[in-house]
């Protein structure tokens, strides 16, 4: 039964290791591929849910303001996917924080799509499992899937909708790795990553990537394992590129004065030149890139000053900004005492 209690929950964004580019069914966000990522424990969205008898229509707010109409309607979509799953018809009060700048071009949606899966199931009374959780997160963003277990996580595509969700393949604590995220303030994007899934079939170097995903995969799984970096950093930065090679070879029906999609700003190819530099000199340090211009620095632990002192200078003279994470715990439900809630939360009515 659909009860009135706030649930809040929280999740990380998470940073894909191998991408996830192109779909297979796009009503259910199934993928082409297998993928991997690691969640982003420097950056947290925190959710908490009501249903309420007296309201008439769902409420969305994000970081204290009414969500846009897309942003509010894709959120009824997915509590509606609740609400039938719970057979109750209750509308709900949602609030979102997210606790990182949207133009650090980190995607907000798998950390909002996960912490509102898990808030809203619980808030409904369902105590769905890691699996049913990453599943039904899926339908709501695609790499959203991955940012409900814990640590590095493996999204297997499935035949279906309920053969396609993540699991974690090694806990957060694993592997002492520090990723840097490097954005460029307002680097607004013209293409979108869903955009991006829907051409990528269009490019004709995308079999050629499917064909070489499965020894990615092998070395990247093989990499985490034994926790053997350089393997894992030029994999890595390797696939990241294949990526942005189908993304600059697709073709654009709804943007046809695009020849293709570049993300990258000079800026990006700035700190990629730099990164591979500093490598030349012996310091190991990979990026990998998303569907923006950000780029992300990975090293282990011990090595995170040195790429710091390095990066420092580089960033006075680009205008850059950096958000540093650990892996990240998967999604979690926060008690009512949690002492590390922003202060938001602390307005929210408990039952
Ligand atoms: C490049 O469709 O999950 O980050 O627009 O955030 O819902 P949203 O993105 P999504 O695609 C993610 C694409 C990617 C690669 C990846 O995360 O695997």
């Amino acid at each position: 039964m659909i009860t009135n209690h706030t649930v809040v929950a929280a999740a990380h964004p998470n940073l894909a290791l191998v991408k996830y580019w192109g779909q297979a069914d796009i009503n259910l966000n199934l993928p082409n591929n297998t993928s991997i990522s690691v969640n982003l424990s420097g950056a947290t969205t925190t959710t908490a849910v009501t249903f309420e008898d007296e309201l008439e229509s769902d409420r969305v707010t994000l970081n204290g303001e009414n969500a846009d109409l897309h942003t509010y309607n894709r959120v009824m979509t997915h509590l509606d996917r609740i609400r039938t799953l719970a057979g109750g018809t209750k509308r709900a009060r949602v609030e979102s924080y997210n606790d990182f700048p949207a133009a650090a071009g980190i995607a907000s949606s798998a950390s909002a799509y996960a912490a509102l899966t898990l808030a809203a199931t619980r808030a409904a009374g369902l105590n769905l499992d890691i699996r049913e959780l990453s599943t039904l997160a899926r339908k709501g963003s695609g790499s959203a899937c991955r940012s409900i277990p814990d640590g590095f996580v493996e999204w297997i595509p499935g035949q279906d909708s309920d053969s396609s969700y993540a699991k974690s393949l090694l806990s957060c604590d694993y592997w002492d790795l520090c990723i840097i995220t490097v954005y460029f303030g307002d680097c607004e994007k013209e293409v979108s990553s869903l955009e991006g899934h829907r051409a990528a079939t269009s490019s004709s170097f995308y079999h050629t990537r499917l064909y070489e995903l499965p020894r990615t995969l092998q070395a990247v799984r093989a990499a985490l394992r034994t926790r053997y970096f350089p393997t894992l950093g030029m994999a890595v930065e390797r696939e990241a590129i294949s990526m942005h090679t189908i993304a600059m070879t697709s073709t654009m029906v709804e943007h046809p004065w695009l020849s293709g999609i570049y993300y990258w700003q000079p800026e990006t190819l700035h700190v990629m030149k730099a990164v591979q530099k500093w490598r030349h000199n012996g310091l190991q340090v990979y990026f990998t890139l998303d569907a923006g211009s950000s780029v992300h620095l990975l090293c282990e632990a011990q090595n995170l000053h040195v790429v710091m002192r390095e990066l420092s200078p580089l960033l006075d003279k680009l205008g850059g900004t950096t958000l540093i994470s650990k892996p990240g715990r998967g999604a979690w439900v926060l008690d009512k005492t949690h002492s590390a809630s922003p202060p938001w939360i602390h307005r929210v009515k408990y039952s």
